[in-house]
């Protein structure tokens, strides 16, 4: 009932845990997957260890999370280790290799190694917005965008997924460039640039002051992202900013959706969170008499 097809490959539902969240140790990402989500996002891996910003890192706000975590990670050799374990528990799940570099070459041979790991797909991290010389930094140029999205498709045969950011005028014209670029799928968003002041001590929370908000906050900024770019792009688009329950992924795939991203969610939902929105899109489904595929892009009907 809810299975979809993603640039090939088959998903039992259209729920995906999104990068940074539970997905930088094997045990963690296998957790996400028993736990009912059809793939599963690895933590974007770099090209070495990298402690990512000082604490304080996170902070909770009224309407969602605020992160400046500046992609602390293990590093694609010691990476190798998690996916290896996962490979051999769970040789039919399905896992998309998040990676950053600073430019086109970096963005190739990590791709290269996460593909000899036994991905299924990658996803370029073109749009984290706390990390100095990574993410938006290098994602915001639609022609950096489509020079590293052309590199990645030469030397990779999986498909290709390019995460881009909302923090610029024009999302459609990167949606383009990857189009351009020979890109399989978009995903979309990333986090929302914000910012924290504890009033207190008169100083903003984060470590490196202004971070990226997730979770309820940001989710009409996706809807609108999504629906902009299955306008104007003819590729398939993992959506992704604020998903707490059914409706929200309904929502997605009305605005053009082809699968959705949870992250904060399971922050705010526990990891129950993908059966029970299962179950509550089901029930949409039954109440209104409709198929999954009825309601995908049917809010640009007229
Ligand atoms: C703590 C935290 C860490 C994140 N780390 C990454 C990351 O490593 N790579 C990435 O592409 N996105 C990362 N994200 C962004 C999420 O994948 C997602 O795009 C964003 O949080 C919006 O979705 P949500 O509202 O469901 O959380 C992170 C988000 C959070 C909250």
């Amino acid at each position: 009932m809810l299975g979809v097809e993603l640039c090939g490959i088959r998903l039992d539902s259209p729920l995906i845990s999104a990068s940074g969240i539970l997905d930088e140790r094997a045990e963690s990402m296998l957790r996400l997957l028993e736990a009912g989500a059809s793939a599963v996002t690895t933590k974007s891996i770099g090209s070495g260890e990298r402690k990512g910003n000082d604490n304080p890192v996170i902070a909770e706000t009224e309407c969602g999370l605020l992160n400046g975590m500046g992609l602390p990670n293990p590093g694609i050799d010691a990476f190798a280790r998690e996916m290896e374990i996962m490979r051999n528990r769970r040789p039919d799940g399905v896992i998309i290799g998040s990676i950053f570099a600073s430019e086109a070459d970096g963005f190739a041979a990590l791709a290269r190694r996460m593909e000899d790991y036994g991905s299924s797909a990658i996803e370029l991290n073109l749009s984290c917005p706390n990390a100095r010389g990574f993410g938006d930094e290098v994602g915001s140029d639609p022609d950096t965008v489509l020079e590293i999205t052309r590199e990645v498709k030469r030397v990779t045969d999986i498909p290709v997924f390019v995460k881009l950011t909302p923090n610029v005028r024009s999302i459609v014209d990167l949606a383009k460039a990857c189009e351009e670029g020979g890109a399989d799928g978009i995903a979309a968003i990333n986090t929302v640039r914000g910012m924290k002041i504890d009033v207190e001590s008169f100083q903003p929370i984060l470590s490196c002051r202004i971070g990226g908000m997730s979770g309820p906050a940001i989710k009409p900024i996706g809807i609108r992202c999504v629906y902009e770019i299955t306008g104007e792009v003819d590729l398939p688009v993992i959506g992704i900013g604020g998903v707490l329950c059914g409706n929200d992924v309904v929502e997605y795939i009305m605005a053009g959706a082809s699968a959705v991203g949870v992250g904060s969610g399971i922050h705010y939902r526990g990891l129950k969170i993908f059966e029970d929105i299962k179950r509550e899109m089901l029930e949409f489904l039954e109440r209104k008499e409709l198929r999954l595929d009825d309601i995908v892009g049917i809010a640009h009907r007229r």
